[in-house]
């Protein structure tokens, strides 16, 4: 039996036909398996029927055969690519989808500036020997108050306008979201059975404040305590002093005020000099005309506030200090109003 090679060219032609008649890929589909199947498609019994040819017609019907097969194959690919072509630009208006748009580019996030100025205090301390604490924001007004000689109807409390949690215990509001990260001086001595200690308390403090360049009713500190024989006022100043050099350079000014906190004796306020008016405008927002933008309390940790925790304090003696963190970022960047780090706008966040 012989296939000569116009039958071959004759089946080429009807299988273009049928190719160019699918009109989707299921069509397309039913069209493969017919022709290409590895069972019963067509072209496939072509090939295998080369060996049943006359052996000298078997070279040119086999080369035919394959050739065949390519330009078949071949133009199968083109129609499948063709139709799904057709399917993706119908999509893109029946789903209403641009299929040739550009995807979105991916914004990498950030630290925000006030978590890096953490950061970058909490190593500074760190490389002077500080170790790191935490405690909780959510505290007993028995820490953050009494035990800091904050007692109920001290005037001191009024310094600051508290966030109270409202569940009464035993009657009485006892909880609040801390004013401060000092009630940690007391948790720290509480749980280390004897000094030396040397450690920063970072963590978030809550004032209900009026608002300005400088204030923020959320605000973040860098509680500071050293307990230890023989600290002194010097070591403080030279621990902040090194401190300041570190964070600001060596340009900058630091000056110390007298200061009063109940659980200080004595006690100052850390101020750097103004970035913004240099200590010229009497109407500057940034240090309302002061010249200094203070940064920090601090003071020797009161003796009472020693022995509350158990300790001798005729033999220990100890320096504490609490760091406003929005204010150190203040300074460091030269941003002239601190309601910009919490009003979440990226355009401001992403330069730093
Ligand atoms: N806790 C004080 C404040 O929040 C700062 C301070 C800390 C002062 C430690 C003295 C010693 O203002």
């Amino acid at each position: 039996m012989t296939a000569p090679t116009s039958a071959l060219a004759e089946l080429c032609a009807d299988a273009l036909a049928a190719l160019a008649s699918a009109a989707d890929e299921a069509a397309l589909e039913q069209w493969r398996v017919a022709w290409l199947g590895r069972q019963g498609g067509r072209v496939t019994g072509l090939l295998t029927s080369i060996k049943d040819q006359p052996a000298d017609q078997k070279a040119a019907f086999g080369a035919e055969a394959n050739r065949l097969k390519r330009d078949i194959e071949a133009a199968f690919a083109e129609k499948h690519e063709q139709l799904k072509r057709r399917t993706l630009r119908e999509l893109s208006t029946t789903e209403a989808i641009d299929v040739t748009l550009p995807g979105r580019p991916q914004v990498i996030g950030r630290l925000h500036p006030v978590t890096q100025t953490l950061r970058d205090c909490v190593k500074t301390f760190g490389e002077m020997g500080f170790r790191v604490a935490e405690g909780p924001e959510v505290e007993w007004a028995s820490y953050n108050f009494d035990a800091m000689r904050i007692p109920e109807d001290h005037p001191a409390r009024d310094m600051w306008d508290t966030i109270w949690v409202d569940k009464l215990i035993d009657g009485e509001r006892k909880m609040l979201l801390r004013t401060h990260t000092s009630p940690n001086q007391a948790r720290v001595m509480e749980r280390t059975p004897e000094p030396p200690i040397r450690v920063i308390v970072p963590g978030k403090c809550y004032r209900q404040e009026a608002t300005d360049a400088t204030h923020e009713w959320m605000l973040t500190q860098i509680e500071g305590l050293a307990v230890d024989e023989g600290v002194r006022m010097s070591d403080l100043k030279g621990v902040l002093y090194d401190f300041s050099r570190k964070m600001f350079g060596t340009e900058r000014k630091i000056i110390f005020h007298h200061s009063y906190f109940p659980f200080v004796e004595p006690g100052v306020e850390m101020a750097l000099d103004c970035f913004i008016c240099r200590g010229e405008d009497p109407a500057c927002h940034t240090c309302h005309g002061t010249g200094w933008i203070e940064i920090l309390g601090a003071g020797m940790v009161h003796p009472e506030v020693i022995e509350n925790a158990g300790y001798d304090s005729n033999r220990y003696t100890g320096f504490a200090f609490g760091i406003g963190v929005e204010r150190v970022a203040l300074l460091r960047w030269g941003i002239e109003d601190i309601r910009h780090f919490y009003q979440n706008d990226v355009r401001f966040l992403s330069q730093f």
